[in-house]
């Protein structure tokens, strides 16, 4: 299932998981690591938990729950608090390479044992750019990861601290050198193992015009959804990646020419010339399409 929207919900905060239920977004992360204090952290676990059990019914909207690194000790009990709210996923932060992806799996084959879930069914979304070693393994992941990983995600904010940034953006506003690169290298190395490349969250949640456009860049260059941290955000994300009337009837018409002329390598089109990587395009959107549909009912 594509998730297009994942909204971070504070897992301490009970009016705004209520109004996480309520919004659009395809799924929530619900937390337990940055956007809560350390001291409220076995009320967040308790939280989050019989927010989990009380809502089972997740044919809507997915619940995942970001656990804290796995390097710290917070968790473990993390895992043991929530697991018994049979998450649909852990979502990964911190990690140094797909070691620490391929270790959650473990723990959670023995968490779902003692929860009698079925092996396999709790997924993992990473975000994979949080430590200054991550910039450099994204490689491991082609080595053999655990087919919970689902989606992967990259992070500007924890990644300037890693590196002893100031700033990760430039005098012209834009993302400075190392955070496109591995913008980049989040998204080849999804598509090289077949998992949901996932945008970064943008900061400056009050400014609509500013997400819309971040989201379209982020799909032409290949993303499929995008971290959300206002309920304002889901409703704008979902719609940017979901393929437009006018993309998918242009879609059909390549497909539909490349039909027409069995045989043809490459054909003109609207005074264009389109080959195989168009034809390829033109299919994945209009499976995307299909998906999307399915999953709107
Ligand atoms: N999920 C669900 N509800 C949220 C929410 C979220 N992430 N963020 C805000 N809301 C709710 C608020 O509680 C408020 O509801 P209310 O009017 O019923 O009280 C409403 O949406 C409007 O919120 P608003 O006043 O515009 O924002 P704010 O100033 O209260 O909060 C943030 C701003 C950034 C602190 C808040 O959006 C937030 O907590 N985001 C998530 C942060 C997070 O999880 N970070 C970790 C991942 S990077
Ligand atoms: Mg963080």
């Amino acid at each position: 299932m594509i998730i297009r929207s994942w909204l971070f919900v504070p897992g301490d905060s009970e009016r705004k998981l209520e109004k996480g239920r309520e919004n659009v977004a395809d799924a929530l992360i619900l937390d337990l690591e940055d956007s809560v204090s350390n001291d409220r952290q076995e009320i967040a676990r308790t939280m989050v938990r019989e927010y989990l059990q009380k809502h089972t019914d997740r044919s809507r909207q997915k619940l995942y729950v970001r656990c804290n690194p796995l390097d710290t000790d917070l968790a473990l009990p993390d895992l043991a608090a929530i697991m018994p709210g049979r998450p649909d996923g852990i979502c990964l932060p911190k990690v140094y390479s797909a070691k620490e992806v391929n270790t959650l799996c473990n723990y959670l084959s023995a968490f779902e044992a003692r929860e009698g879930i079925e092996q396999g069914s709790t997924k993992i979304l990473c975000v994979a750019t949080e430590t200054a070693a991550s910039v450099l393994t994204f490689h491991t992941y082609l080595d053999g990861v655990s087919d919970r990983l689902v989606g992967m995600t990259w992070g500007a904010e924890d990644l300037a601290a890693a590196l002893g940034a100031s700033d990760n953006r430039g005098p012209d506003g834009d993302y400075d050198d190392v955070y496109k690169q591995v913008k980049g290298l989040c998204l080849a190395a999804c598509r090289a193992i077949d998992v949901q490349p996932v945008g970064v969250l943008i900061t400056n949640f009050r400014d609509d015009k500013a997400l819309e456009e971040d989201c379209l860049r982020d799909r032409k260059a290949g993303f499929v959804g995008k971290i959300a941290i206002h309920p304002a955000q889901p409703p704008i994300i979902n719609k940017a990646f979901t393929p437009s009337e006018e993309e998918i009837a242009h879609a059909k018409r390549v497909v539909a020419v490349f039909a027409e002329n069995p045989g043809m390598g490459t054909v003109g089109l609207d005074g264009m010339m389109i080959d195989m990587p168009h034809l390829k395009q033109a299919n994945t959107l209009l499976e995307l399409a299909d998906q999307i549909e399915a999953m709107e009912g």
